[in-house]
C-alpha cells in the first residue's frame, strides 16, 4: 500500500518561507560579524558561536510564524531526525569556522524535508551574495536565474570538494581517500562550508563533493538543489543520530568518483 505524502503546503510557499529565513538569517551573521569572537565553546577542531544560536533563533522565527504546526531540526535547537512528516532542517551558519576567521565561504541552509525528502530548500552566502534555491519539479536558481551542474566528463578534468570531520577523530581513512582522489582529479579542495560546496556543484563551478561524518543540515537543502540543477546526489552511508557519508555530482561524474570511495572512508561513531 502506497503511503500518503505529507505535503499539504504549496511548494512555492514553503521555498519562498525557506529563502526568506535563510537570507534573514544570513544578513543577520554579516551584520553582527564584528561579535564573531563571541565565543559559547571553543573545541579542537570548532567552535559555537553566540552568533551561531542567534541566527537559528532568527531562521526558527520566520518559519514558525508562516508554518507554527511545522517541526523543526536545527543544528543549534537540536530535535530527532524524523523521516515523516514535515521537518524544517536548519544549518544557520555553515562554516562557522570560516565565518570566525573572517574567512568569507559560509552560508545558512534551511530545508523542508516531506517523510525524509526535501521538496524545497534555500542556501544563501552572504559574502559573496549568492542565494541559491530550488523546489521539487521547479529548476534550481542562484539569485533567481536558472543554472545548471557542469559538463565535465572527464574524471582528470573535475575539481571535487570535501571536508575533515570536526570530531578530529583519526582521518586516516580520509587521508588515504584525498591521496587516491587527488592523483586522479585536476584538483581536490576542502573550503569549509558543504552547503556551499554543493551549492558550487549545482552551479557548475565545481563537479563533485564528497564527506563522511558530515550532518543532515549540512547537506538536505544542497542535495535539491544539486539534483534541481541536473546533478545527482547520494547518501553513501548512515552513522549513529544525524551523522551520514554523502556525495554530490554533476552526474557525469558520480560513478567514477563512487569507484574511488571504495573503501569508503570510516564514517565516525559519534552523534
Ligand atoms: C561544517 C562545515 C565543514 C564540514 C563539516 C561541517 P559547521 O559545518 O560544513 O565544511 O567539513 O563537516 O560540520 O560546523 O560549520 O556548521
Ligand atoms: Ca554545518
Amino acid at each position: 500500500m502506497s503511503r500518503k505524502p505529507a505535503l499539504l503546503s504549496d511548494p512555492d510557499d514553503l521555498l519562498t518561507c525557506a529563502e526568506t529565513a535563510a537570507r534573514k538569517a544570513g544578513a543577520h551573521a554579516l551584520h553582527q560579524s564584528r561579535r564573531r569572537n563571541e565565543v559559547i565553546q571553543l573545541s579542537a577542531h570548532d567552535v559555537k558561536l553566540k552568533l551561531d544560536q542567534e541566527c537559528q533563533a532568527v531562521a526558527e522565527h520566520i518559519i514558525r510564524a508562516r508554518f507554527p504546526q511545522h517541526r523543526i531540526l536545527g543544528e543549534e535547537s537540536g530535535g530527532k531526525q524524523l523521516d515523516t512528516g514535515i521537518v524544517w532542517v536548519i544549518d544557520p551558519i555553515d562554516g562557522t569556522v570560516n565565518y570566525f576567521h573572517g574567512l568569507p565561504l559560509w552560508c545558512c541552509s534551511v530545508a523542508i524535508r516531506s517523510d525524509g525528502k526535501t521538496v524545497a530548500g534555500a542556501v544563501y552566502a552572504p559574502v559573496l551574495d549568492e542565494c541559491y534555491t530550488a523546489r521539487i519539479g521547479k529548476p534550481a536558481r542562484c539569485n533567481g536565474k536558472r543554472m545548471a551542474v557542469s559538463a565535465t566528463r572527464r574524471i582528470e578534468q573535475a575539481i571535487v570538494a570535501t571536508g575533515l570531520n570536526k570530531q578530529g577523530q583519526d582521518s586516516s581513512d580520509s587521508m588515504a581517500f584525498f591521496r587516491r582522489l587527488s592523483t586522479k582529479i585536476q584538483r581536490l579542495r576542502i573550503m569549509g562550508s558543504a552547503a556551499l560546496d554543493i551549492c558550487h556543484v549545482a552551479c557548475g563551478k565545481a563537479d563533485g563533493y564528497f564527506e563522511s561524518g558530515i550532518y543532515l543540515w549540512d547537506i538536505a537543502a544542497g542535495s535539491l538543489i544539486v539534483e534541481q540543477a541536473g546533478g545527482r546526489s547520494e547518501i553513501l552511508d548512515r552513522g549513529n543520530g544525524h551523522r551520514i557519508s554523502f556525495m554530490a555530482t554533476n552526474g557525469h561524474l558520480h560513478d567514477s568518483l563512487k569507484e574511488l570511495l571504495v573503501p569508503v572512508p570510516h564514517m565516525p561513531a559519534t552523534s
